[in-house]
C-alpha cells in the first residue's frame, strides 16, 4: 500500500516536473509574470452541467480569458467527486499556470490542492469555498449569508408580511411554511439557511410562521447535491406526513430555482395550482425555466447572481496571481474553511420578482424575452 502511493506521488511529481519542462505554460511555479498569455494555462473546474448557472459560469470564464489570449482547460465533472479529483489532478500534471475551482464537495479536494501548492499554482475557489485546505489562494463569490437574508425576504414580501421596501406588511397571518437548504457538503448551504433563519426567527417567535412539520434543522431541510428529484420527494414527504389533514401549504423557503422546480411539481401534483391556491415559493439563480415560472405567476421569486460579474472576478484575480500580486479582496473575516480566512472578493445580489424581470434579466441581455417566454436558453 505504502509502496503504491510512493509510486503514485512520484508518478506525479515526475509528472508535474515534465510538464514544467515541456514549455506547455510555466507551471504555476515558473515565472508567470513575464509570460505572454498565449503560453498560460489557466484550469477552470467546474461542479456539474445540470444547472444552466455553471453552464453560463465556465462559459463567461473561458471566454473572457480566451479573449486576453490564455489557454484554457474548462473541464464539467458531472457531480462526481472523483471526476472532479481527476480532472484537477490532471489540469496539475498538465502544467496549468491558475485553477480556478468551483467544488462539488468543498471538503474533498485536499489532496488536490497539496499538489497544486508543491507545483506553486495559486487556487481560486469559484463561488464554493474549498474548505479544509491552507492552499486556497483567494475566493470570489456573491454575498451568501444576504442571498439567504433575500430569500426569507422574498418568501415574507410573498406572504403579505413586509413590503419590497422594508416595511410592515398588511397581511397577519398565521402561515404555514416549510423550509428546505442546500447539500450540506456545499459551504454556502449554510451561509443560505443562516441568513434566511435569522431573518425568519422573529416571526416564527411571535407566532406568525409555523414549521406544520417541525423539520426547522439544515440537516433535516437539506438536499443532496441540490437535487431537483430529491426536492420533490421530500417535498411529497411533508405533504403526506402534515398536510393530510386539510391544512395548507402558505409558502416555501427554497434556495435554488432547481429545488424550487421539484417543489412546485409536488404541490401541483397535490393539487395545488393557479396563483391564488399555489404556495409563495422562493428561489435562486434565475434559472430560465423558473424565470418563466415566475412570469407565469407559479413561482414568486428568484435570487439573482450575475454570474459574468463572477466570472470577471475570477479573471481579474487568476491575473493578478499571473503578476505575482495579491488579488484586492473586499472580505477578510467571514470565510473561514476550517484552516484559514480565505481573503474573498463577494458581489452583491438582487431579488427578482415578476415585475423585474424585464428591467434586470432582460434588459441586461442575461436572457432573452424569447428564452423568458419559451423557459428555455438559447
Ligand atoms: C450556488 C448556487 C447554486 C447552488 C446549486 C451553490 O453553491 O451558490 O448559486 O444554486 O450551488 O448549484
Amino acid at each position: 500500500m505504502r509502496r503504491r502511493l510512493l509510486a503514485a506521488l512520484s508518478g506525479a511529481a515526475l509528472a508535474i516536473s515534465l510538464a514544467a519542462c515541456s514549455g506547455e505554460g510555466a507551471g504555476g511555479g515558473g515565472d508567470t509574470s513575464s509570460a505572454k498569455p498565449g503560453d498560460l494555462t489557466i484550469g477552470v473546474s467546474m461542479p456539474t452541467q445540470t444547472s444552466e448557472r455553471w453552464i453560463a459560469d465556465g462559459n463567461s470564464v473561458k471566454e473572457k480569458l480566451q479573449a486576453k489570449g490564455y489557454k484554457v482547460d474548462l473541464q464539467y465533472a458531472g457531480d462526481d467527486i472523483p471526476t472532479q479529483s481527476q480532472q484537477i489532478d490532471q489540469m496539475i500534471t498538465q502544467g496549468a499556470d491558475v485553477l480556478v475551482i468551483a467544488p462539488i464537495d468543498g471538503t474533498a479536494l485536499s489532496g488536490q490542492l497539496q499538489a497544486a501548492a508543491a507545483a506553486k499554482i495559486p487556487v481560486i475557489s469559484y463561488d464554493r469555498l474549498i474548505r479544509n485546505s491552507p492552499n486556497v489562494s483567494f475566493y470570489v463569490s456573491f454575498d451568501n449569508y444576504k442571498v439567504g437574508v433575500a430569500q426569507a425576504d422574498a418568501l415574507l414580501v410573498g406572504l403579505g408580511l413586509l413590503t419590497k421596501d422594508g416595511a410592515k406588511g398588511t397581511a397577519t397571518g398565521p402561515f404555514n411554511v416549510e423550509l428546505f437548504a442546500g447539500s450540506l457538503d456545499d459551504n454556502n448551504a449554510g451561509f443560505f439557511f443562516n441568513g434566511a433563519m435569522d431573518t425568519l426567527k422573529p416571526y416564527f417567535d411571535a407566532g406568525t410562521l409555523k414549521v406544520k412539520s417541525g423539520q426547522t434543522k439544515i440537516e433535516q431541510a437539506a438536499i443532496l447535491r441540490w437535487q431537483q428529484e430529491t426536492a420533490q420527494k421530500r417535498m411529497e414527504d411533508l405533504l403526506t406526513s402534515s398536510y393530510n389533514d386539510g391544512s395548507k401549504v402558505d409558502g416555501v423557503l427554497s434556495p435554488f430555482d432547481g429545488l424550487s422546480r421539484g417543489i412546485i411539481t409536488a404541490l401541483q401534483n397535490a393539487g395545488y395550482r393557479g396563483g391564488a391556491k399555489m404556495p409563495v415559493v422562493t428561489g435562486q439563480d434565475a434559472e430560465v425555466a423558473s424565470v418563466k415560472l415566475i412570469n407565469d405567476g407559479v413561482q414568486s421569486s428568484t435570487v439573482f447572481k450575475d454570474t459574468r460579474l463572477l466570472a470577471e472576478q475570477a479573471v481579474i484575480a487568476a491575473e493578478a496571481f499571473l503578476r505575482k500580486e495579491e488579488p484586492k479582496a473586499n472580505e477578510t473575516k467571514a470565510y473561514d474553511n476550517g484552516v484559514k480566512v480565505v481573503p474573498a472578493f463577494l458581489l452583491p445580489v438582487q431579488t427578482v420578482y415578476k415585475e423585474d424581470i424585464k428591467s434586470v434579466l432582460i434588459d441586461s441581455g442575461y436572457l432573452t424575452e424569447q428564452e423568458v417566454a419559451a423557459g428555455r436558453a438559447g
